[in-house]
């Protein structure tokens, strides 16, 4: 293990990986202009995620739509995925780059450049994201500042150096590793509107190696540390972690954005409780995450329970 009193660290083995990935995106880095046929239209007569996934599905509200509704909730679900994609990742940019800036030198070259490849992808990423929403004439969601999630959130954001770097890699981790599970669950099945579909895949690419960075450094970084100094991270990520996992079962601001009136009022905590709790989205929750609440299990950072959902203000879209 190199210098375990470095801020970040990694075996030799892992190394090896991090240096062969920094390989293959030099080799392939995305290019906006390139990654999708912009030229082309959006065709927003076909499903952009596959029915079985809608946050409403196998519930009362379901039956009640058109299918014409229907579809038009499959763009909006869509459309919340690929906000909360562009508003984790620009928001990653400049804190890999303070860190590198603190203390780089102290990093594994390995590491340090990763880090900068990372930021650097997620920055046209984020431009993708944008152009597809603008494209396809989508709104943008915001997303909800639930507490756990808002707690870490804001602290990573405005005093990213207040806490151990591992926490901002390891946040990043959960957060893209879980919408990538999503989407992928989501969208990789036949059927499916080919711009969004591709869009989709041309991310999981890269994805793949970043949470493959972010799982070396955390494996690491828990086989390496005490379980004193390993408390603090699990009391802050464990309340959070719930707050992640259920955000993606429903948002409420689609309440505010269907053409029709939707079936659920965004106050009706009772209502928007028992779609989240639905059986559709506990399977769907444990089939899709199953990889990451595995992971989270072995290292100990799984709440014994998930707290459902409180209601927070929803405010209007963002651009
Ligand atoms: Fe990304
Ligand atoms: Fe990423």
């Amino acid at each position: 293990m190199a210098a375990l009193n470095a801020p970040l660290f990694a075996s030799q083995e892992n190394l090896h990986v991090i240096n062969s990935m920094i390989n293959t995106s030099h080799r392939s880095p995305m290019l906006l202009g390139d990654v999708l046929p912009w030229d082309e239209m959006i065709d927003r007569s076909a499903p952009p995620k596959l029915a079985s996934t809608s946050w409403i599905y196998g519930t009362k509200y379901w039956e009640q739509l058109t299918e014409a509704q229907r579809l038009e909730v499959l763009w909006l679900e869509n459309a919340r995925d690929v906000s909360f994609f562009i508003q984790l990742e620009q928001f990653l940019p400049p804190m890999y780059m303070s860190y590198l800036t603190a203390f780089g030198a102290a990093l594994a070259p390995e590491i340090e450049e990763y880090m900068m490849i990372f930021a650097k992808e997620e920055i046209v990423h984020t431009q993708m994201f944008r152009r597809y929403l603008e494209k396809a004439n989508l709104p943008n969601f915001v997303i909800p500042q639930r507490p756990g999630f808002a707690h870490v959130m804001h602290t990573l954001e405005h005093s990213p150096r207040s806490l151990p770097p591992i926490v901002g890699v390891m946040w990043t981790l959960v957060l893209e590793w879980a919408a990538e599970l999503n989407a992928v669950h989501c969208t990789q099945v036949d059927g499916i509107e080919p711009i969004t579909k591709q869009m989709f895949w041309a991310h999981h690419i890269d994805e793949v190696r970043h949470i493959t960075f972010g799982r070396r450094l955390c494996e690491d970084y828990f086989t390496s540390k005490s379980v004193e100094e390993l408390t603090p991270i699990r009391n802050l990520f464990k309340p959070a972690i719930g707050d992640v996992l259920e955000e993606f079962k429903y948002t409420e601001q689609i309440s505010d954005l269907t053409s029709f009136e939707f079936p659920i009022h965004k106050t009706d905590l009772a209502a928007i409780r028992a779609v989240r709790a639905s059986e559709n989205n506990t399977r769907l929750n444990a089939v899709r995450f199953k990889e990451i609440i595995d992971w989270l299990t072995r290292l100990d950072l799984m709440p014994e329970r998930i707290v459902p959902l409180g209601m927070e203000p929803v405010s209007s879209t963002i651009n």
